[in-house]
């Protein structure tokens, strides 16, 4: 498997004994919804942030991404491996619960993302999607000022301006919208996602919504989440 950009820079900014503190509404409501003991599966797991929450009452829970550096990382939390959201190692309908969340939008194919994460989930079991919304602010920066970053990034001096706009700037702007500075390593790997990453795709609900919809599960709840640029659902596999 290729070397990732989050071989580089994982999706790692967050002190995990407090990782709790970053999940959004719906994601607190989806764990309390899991049952005692029930078997669990975070696809694009990254450093582990959400398998802390998800981890916790769990007969199993597990973590695959295809980096293998974030994956490594996440080990600390529960088992791990490297695979891809796009052909995932498990069979049918192996998980009461699974989660894929900032992830899809980071592949080729979104939808079949999505698809596997679907196939992976038992009859009656629960999916958890997060995935860029269209026409945010972010999805401008990332498609118009993010490509002129990518362009220079491999060159030296790209990887300066980056560093100087990652510490200087974002940290500026995290702070406006969340209240709280993070350490340097923090800001360039949450910079490096929104606007390094090499491939990011925005969607509308609608196109989320037949994507779950044709993999065989019913939409439960969504959120708009508008402080952040996710749309977010809770799916449920369609018994039989
Ligand atoms: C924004 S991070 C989200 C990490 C984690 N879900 C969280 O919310 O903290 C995106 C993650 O998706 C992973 N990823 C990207 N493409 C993937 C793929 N095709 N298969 C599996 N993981 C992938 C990246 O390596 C990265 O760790």
């Amino acid at each position: 498997m290729n070397k990732s950009v989050y071989d580089e820079r994982p999706f790692d900014w967050v002190d995990l004994s407090a990782a709790s503190d970053t999940y959004p509404t719906l994601f607190r409501s989806f764990l309390g919804s899991l049952g005692p003991g029930s078997q669990r599966c975070e696809i694009g797991c990254g450093a582990g942030r959400n398998l802390m929450g998800i981890r916790e009452g769990a007969g199993l829970a597990v973590g695959v991404d295809i980096s293998f550096v974030s994956a490594r990382r996440a080990s600390a939390v529960a088992p791990t491996a490297q695979a891809n959201a796009l052909r995932l190692p498990f069979r049918d309908g192996s998980f009461d619960a699974v989660v894929i969340d900032g992830v899809a939008h980071h592949t080729p194919d979104p939808r079949r993302a999505i698809q596997e994460a679907i196939r992976i989930t038992r009859p009656g079991g629960l999916v958890y999607v997060a995935v860029y919304k269209r026409r945010t602010l972010y999805a401008f920066l990332y498609r118009w000022v993010g490509a002129i970053l990518r362009a220079f990034s491999p060159s030296a001096l790209g990887r300066v301006m980056n560093d100087v706009l990652a510490l200087q700037v974002y940290r500026r702007i995290h702070y406006w919208k969340r209240e709280e500075w993070r350490s340097d390593e923090a800001m360039r790997n949450l910079y490096s996602d929104y606007f390094l990453t090499p491939i990011a795709s925005f969607h509308s609900r609608e196109e989320v919504v037949s994507w779950i919809e044709s993999a065989g599960a019913r939409v439960r709840t969504t959120d708009e989440f508008p402080e952040g640029n996710c749309r977010l659902v809770i799916a449920e596999r369609e018994q039989g």
